[in-house]
């Protein structure tokens, strides 16, 4: 595949969400969160990689003292389906007992991957423990788990772009969109 912007952007079949949707929701959650944490100095855990967008955008605009980590997870390879195998890549590096933990995701799907995530940092006794997650499908999910911070809502689609990817491409699209489906049938 030649990948060169043009290409890139051809490939989208329509845009799910805008850089300007999405900036502004961002900055909501980040007063959302300010507020909440006042005091607090959270430790915000970013998922790796898909969340690399919207945790950058998320912690510049937080107001307040705070510190950052980062994760690794495994769990689709180049599947649209989960696999059903949650495995840890890359651990935080800080001890979080004690403190106030904010896992950030990029989309929860079936719920799998944040079930997984939470149980392993609850273990670990922090003072408390949220996720927020960019996006949420609801409609696909196979465990009993809610975000506690949710920026958008979204149906049953397969999307790509501000860090989300088809087979490790489209994540630096600067928006959310859908692929044509011809992008999928020709990769098989
Ligand atoms: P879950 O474990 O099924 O909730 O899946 C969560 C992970 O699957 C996310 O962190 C993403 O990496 C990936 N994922 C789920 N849905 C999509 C999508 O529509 N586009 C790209 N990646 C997705
Ligand atoms: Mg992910």
């Amino acid at each position: 595949m030649a990948f060169n912007k043009t290409g890139l952007e051809n490939d989208v079949g329509y845009v799910l969400l805008s850089e300007t949707q999405i900036r502004q929701r961002v900055q909501e959650l980040d007063m959302q969160i300010t507020r909440d944490y006042e005091g607090k100095n959270p430790l915000l855990v970013c998922v790796l990689k898909g969340a690399v967008n919207f945790y950058s955008d998320l912690c510049r605009n937080i107001a307040d003292y705070m510190e950052m980590d980062f994760i690794a997870i495994s769990s689709y390879g180049n599947e649209m389906k989960h696999s059903g195998i949650v495995r840890l890549i890359k651990d935080i590096d800080k001890s979080i007992t004690g403190r106030h933990v904010i896992i950030v995701e990029d989309i929860m799907d079936s719920g799998l991957t944040l079930n997984y995530m939470t149980n392993l940092l609850k273990t670990r006794n922090p003072a408390s423990l949220k996720t927020v997650c960019l996006l949420d499908k609801p409609e696909r999910r196979e465990c009993a788990i809610t975000p506690d911070y949710v920026g958008f809502v979204i149906p049953d689609e397969f999307v790509v772009g501000y860090g989300l990817d088809y087979a490790g491409t489209y994540r630096n699209l600067p928006y959310i969109g859908v692929l044509k489906p011809e992008v999928y049938t020709d990769a098989e």
